[in-house]
């Protein structure tokens, strides 16, 4: 049996932080993944250009039981660490809306980087590494039983990421690997993803497809962003519907305004005492997309001239442009969400260290955990700053 320092499990963004920072510190590092390539989420991620930090980091774009978790390692390793290293390695980027820091040429560069990072530390990287069973020792250490031979170690790190994209590889084997060793794991589901028609609003509204807007949509709880809303043909998509998505609860409405910049009411109004004869449809076709006018409203309406219209008519339109208020179907699920929520409880985590209270040694970095970040570079800090925080530790 091979003995090591630190084995990490997950050859992703966070083990692969995490295995050249204990490295650096002088640690032997195995990292072991049953995948053929390292950091595949790494990848595809922003559209094959990594949206791979952002400027503005801060506790409250995570969504995590305790609130208070993420502070820590946050702030010890900051998306301005993470913006040094990617300049010393010289891979060129630029700023997009909302301070999300892409790429100027290809994701890979971010996991050349990470893989360069690993081998100036001495890191042994293996794949295509199935884990079939992972012991406690009465010594201490763990053993672990793999498809390429067993080994020993004294720290073990899980970093085998969330339940998102099950065709890129991932697997539950953090949350099993939690609970075989007593750690609560709270219920995940799937964020930053699209979300759902009915059948009926499907009837009403997949010819929508393709349609952009401006819109502000508000969650439940209050939680609001102001982003572009895509039509899809499945559902609604876009910036704004991803973000919201991190707040909603199945069965629960979102609100979505439509002129996120106007009062509808203030506009009807001088829109009638301006054009009174004009059509309903001309009016708010001046606003907004013809066909989704049409969408929202029927003809026998459309076709009114605003003054035809009562005064409790035109603010029912109005109310509905400022919060139209939908209960959608569900989500497209893991099959194309960016993160998973939930996971590994981190009440049962060191906030410094990530180390397992009741276990000794056991380690989690990245989205395993229950931590999940806003759309905009978010999820990638963490797993970069918490990936610090383990291999500073073990
Ligand atoms: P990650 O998923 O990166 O790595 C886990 C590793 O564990 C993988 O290499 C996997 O093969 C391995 N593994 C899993 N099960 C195993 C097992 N049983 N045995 C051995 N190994 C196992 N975030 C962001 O900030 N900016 C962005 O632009 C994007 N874009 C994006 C696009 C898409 C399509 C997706 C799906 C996700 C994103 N994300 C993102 C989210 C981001 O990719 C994600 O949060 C991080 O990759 C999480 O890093 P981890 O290292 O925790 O897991």
């Amino acid at each position: 049996m091979k003995h090591q320092d630190v084995i990490i499990i997950g050859a992703g963004a966070a083990g692969l932080m995490c295995a050249a920072t204990a490295g650096y510190r002088g640690k032997q590092v195995l990292v072991l993944d049953n995948a053929k390539q390292a950091g595949r989420k790494i990848l595809i991620s922003g559209g094959g250009r990594c949206n791979f930090t952002n400027q503005k980091v801060e506790p409250h774009q995570f969504i995590c039981a305790n609130p208070h978790f993420v502070k820590s390692a946050l702030a010890r390793y900051k998306s301005s660490d993470f913006i040094e290293l990617v300049e010393r390695h010289g891979v060129e980027y630029h700023e997009r809306d909302h301070g999300q820091l892409f790429c100027n040429h290809s994701a890979k560069e971010i996991v050349t980087m990470l893989m360069t990072e690993c081998d100036w530390a001495s890191v042994n990287v293996q794949l295509r590494t199935e884990i079939a069973k992972v012991e406690k020792l009465a010594s201490g250490q763990f053993k672990l039983t793999t498809s390429n031979g067993d080994y020993s170690c004294d720290s073990l790190v899980i970093a085998t990421g969330g339940l998102s994209m099950p065709k890129l590889g991932a697997t539950p084997f953090g949350y099993q690997l939690a609970e075989q060793f007593g750690l609560k794991v709270l219920p995940t589901s799937a964020g930053l993803v699209p979300f759902t028609w009915h059948a009926e609003q499907k009837a009403q509204f997949e010819g929508l497809s393709g349609i952009a807007v401006p819109s502000t949509i508000t969650a439940e709880n209050g939680t609001q962003f102001s982003e572009a809303l895509l039509f899809t043909h499945r559902g609604l998509s876009g910036p704004a519907v991803l973000q919201i998505s991190n707040y909603w609860k199945p069965g629960q409405a979102i609100h979505i305004n439509l002129l996120p910049n106007d009062d509808a009411i203030e506009l009807m109004t001088s829109a009638l005492e301006s054009s009174p004869k004009q059509s309903l449809r001309n009016t708010l076709s001046q606003w907004l997309p013809k066909r989704l006018v049409e969408a929202l409203f029927g003809s026998a309406q459309l076709d009114k001239a605003l003054n035809q219209l009562g005064h409790g008519e035109r603010d029912a339109i109005a109310k509905q442009l400022n919060k139209w208020s939908l209960v959608m179907n569900g989500t497209e699920g893991y099959r194309t969400a960016e993160v998973t929520l939930g996971g590994v409880d981190t009440n049962e985590l060191s906030s410094k260290t990530m180390e397992a209270k009741q276990v000794p040694g056991l380690f989690f970095a990245g989205e395993v955990m229950d931590v999940s970040g806003w759309l905009g570079g978010f999820n990638f800090q963490w797993a970069w700053s918490s990936g610090v925080a383990v291999g500073m530790a073990v």
